[in-house]
């Protein structure tokens, strides 16, 4: 077992067929976990786990749209029967909204945001706590946001959702400390991923957004950010438990 104990552990890692997920399922691999990529793109999650594959790495691919219950019950499935059990849950997946401000967003928009970004993550987690109970430990990543932090870095819906995850992460770091698993955050600050935003850069929400993007400093790599939530899942952060945790060139301290 090497020094972060994630050696023959299992993982899954949510949106892993791109960007920050990507990444992360990487480095798991190369600590030597065995990796679920979970992710609503088959052909990327397909394409990623051969990568770790080529690398001498152990990986399987697990698709569907993970804001459906059913799916993230199969993720979930996945991991124990194919890897003995479920050690490590990273919510990642992720999109983002059109920046629009309150008065402008859909209803569709704001039901599909919230979905995929808060409801996936509460339905993934739900099914992944009686796995880590039942081992007496385990440990929740969740990839939040700038936009978890202050109101300036996006829409209404995304900044709600990236704030709701962030309860979410508080929440299950306090109800299982007990139970020796912990729950972390990351609050990624821009970063050079496939994530898009379309928006209608005329529009009230952008405008204001744009004012103030002049703050948000170096774009991160997605590999970055993939090292902060390997951190965060590893025995090197064994008492670390419900932060959140900005991986962002200093835009928090601005
Ligand atoms: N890139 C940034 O600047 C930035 C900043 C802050 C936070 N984030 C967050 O980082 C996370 C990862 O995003 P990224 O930047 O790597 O983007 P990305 O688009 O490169 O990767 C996101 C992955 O999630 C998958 N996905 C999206 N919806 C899904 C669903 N319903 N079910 C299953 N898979 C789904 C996509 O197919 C994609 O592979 C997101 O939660 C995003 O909100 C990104």
């Amino acid at each position: 077992m090497n020094s972060s104990g994630l050696e023959g552990s299992s993982v899954v890692v949510t949106g892993g067929g791109s960007g920050i997920g990507r990444a992360a399922a990487l480095r798991f691999a190369g600590e030597g976990a065995n990796v679920v990529v979970a992710d609503i793109n088959a052909d990327a999650a397909k394409a990623v786990v051969a990568e770790i594959e080529a690398a001498g790495g152990t990986a399987v691919a697990a698709t569907g749209d993970l804001s459906d219950q059913a799916v993230a019950d199969e993720v979930v499935a996945t991991a124990v029967t194919t890897f003995g059990g479920l050690d490590v849950l990273v919510n990642n997946a992720g999109i983002m909204d059109s920046m629009s401000a309150a008065a402008d967003v859909s209803d569709a928009e704001w039901e599909r945001v919230i979905r995929v970004n808060l409801t996936a993550p509460f339905l993934l987690t739900r099914a992944a706590l009686p796995h880590m109970l039942a081992k007496g430990k385990g440990a929740i990543v969740n990839t939040a946001s700038e936009a978890g932090l202050r109101g300036s870095a996006a829409g209404a819906a995304y900044t709600a959702s990236k704030h709701g995850l962030v309860g979410l992460t508080r929440s299950v770091a306090v109800m299982y400390r007990d139970s020796g698993i912990r729950a972390n955050a990351i609050a990624p600050g821009g970063t050079k991923t496939g994530i898009t935003v379309q928006a209608d850069p005329t529009a009230h929400g952008p405008q204001i957004v744009g004012r103030y993007m002049g703050n948000i400093g170096r774009a991160a790599e997605a590999d970055e950010q993939a090292a902060a939530i390997v951190f965060l899942a590893s025995d090197a952060a064994s008492n670390i438990n419900g932060v959140v945790l900005p991986v962002d060139n200093g835009w928090a301290a601005v």
